[in-house]
């Protein structure tokens, strides 16, 4: 049976490029699931175009967050040999793709996508690039003629307007591309450590690289259930980050739940942290373990996102050839 392609990506963004358990539980661990059940022809990108289309002026760190990313897919558990792991900027393809997408789609598809209105405002980022994020999204998805995309909610519109995209493309110039198909994620939404969503820009976030002293300290400043305030006051765990942190970690997490609800003082919230951090900690050792050998030869890794560039170039340059042959593109032969 035809293995179904599957495309995902990841921004290097913020300070390190480090990822974090949100993204981790809410994308990664799928796609190391997806890629172990042998059933797709996966390509996974780190998507350095897109982080320049917010963070345009701190560029000197780019290489460093780029590699952190690699060693953080690789680390959890993609494999370079299963799937191919690749920098967008070195498959040249995408931005063809993204120009000749750009001809045929209307600007105000662009303007009504929800986290442009969002983030122009509360960013204020006002770039072409900026507003052309969604195109890009979807080029690097049509230029492999993407089935599948696992990701989360998040994405969701951004998935929709690739769709609208495919059909507009199919309609003007003949059946190319397959609707993409989103994969939704088990975890909707990971919290961090103040209950918000967790997110690098809010700061609340456990990255898979950081060290033990950290985690310990970021878990014992996490925010539980509001109404908890004396050992004695009854629990509400499901209101709870540190439960809900508890049930992806500790295998035994329901043990914890009538002492919490009832207001034993046998058990309080710091007793419940500092179970949560050795579990924790027992899941992130390995992961930060080997995210640090592989950082330790940056030259290897670079290797791996060429040679992954590689392959995913043969893939887009025969699309690319379909695409311009079926708008009537001059082709030179050389
Ligand atoms: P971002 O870092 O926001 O670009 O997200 C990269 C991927 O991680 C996307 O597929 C998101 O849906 C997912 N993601 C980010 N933050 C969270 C979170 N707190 N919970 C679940 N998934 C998340
Ligand atoms: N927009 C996605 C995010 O912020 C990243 C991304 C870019 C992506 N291109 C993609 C995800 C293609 C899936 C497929 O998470």
């Amino acid at each position: 049976m035809r293995k179904k392609v599957l495309l995902s990506g990841m921004q290097p963004s913020g300070e390190t490029g480090m990822l974090h358990l949100g993204n981790y539980e809410g994308a990664l661990k799928n796609w190391v699931r997806l890629q172990n059940s042998g059933k797709y022809e996966m390509y996974c990108c780190i998507v350095d175009w897109h982080s320049l289309t917010s963070n345009y002026k701190h560029t000197k760190n780019l290489t460093k967050r780029i590699l952190n990313v690699a060693a953080d897919y690789i680390a959890s558990g993609l494999d370079p040999k299963k799937s191919t792991i690749f920098l967008q900027s070195l498959v040249k393809e995408h931005a063809e793709l993204h120009l000749l997408l750009s001809m045929i789609v209307p600007v105000p598809w662009l303007e009504r996508v929800p986290s442009y209105k969002q983030k122009s405002v509360e960013l204020g980022l006002d770039s072409f690039g900026f507003l052309g994020y969604p195109l890009l999204m979807a080029a690097d998805i049509m230029v492999y003629k993407g089935e599948v995309v696992p990701v989360g909610k998040d994405q969701a519109a951004h998935l929709e307007f690739t769709r609208e995209v495919v059909r507009r493309f199919n309609s003007l110039y003949g059946e190319l591309f397959p609707e993409p198909q989103p994969l939704w994620t088990e975890v909707p939404i990971l919290p961090g450590t103040d209950g918000r969503k967790m997110s690098k820009s809010y700061n609340n976030h456990i990255s898979l690289g950081d060290p033990q002293e950290i985690v310990r300290k970021k878990i014992s400043s996490m925010f539980t259930d509001p109404s908890k305030i004396h050992r004695s006051d009854p629990g509400h765990p499901n209101r709870c980050p540190v439960y809900l942190l508890h049930k992806l970690y500790n295998p035994e997490y329901e043990k914890i739940y009538n002492p919490c609800v009832s207001g034993s003082t046998e058990w309080g919230c710091v007793k419940c942290k500092k179970l949560l951090t050795e579990h924790l900690l027992a899941f992130l050792d390995p992961i930060r373990k080997k995210r640090e050998e592989l950082l330790s030869d940056p030259g290897e890794l670079m290797r791996i996102l060429a040679s992954g560039a590689e392959k995913a170039r043969e893939k887009a340059s025969a699309t690319m050839r379909e695409v311009r042959a079926a708008m009537h593109m001059l082709e030179a032969e050389l």
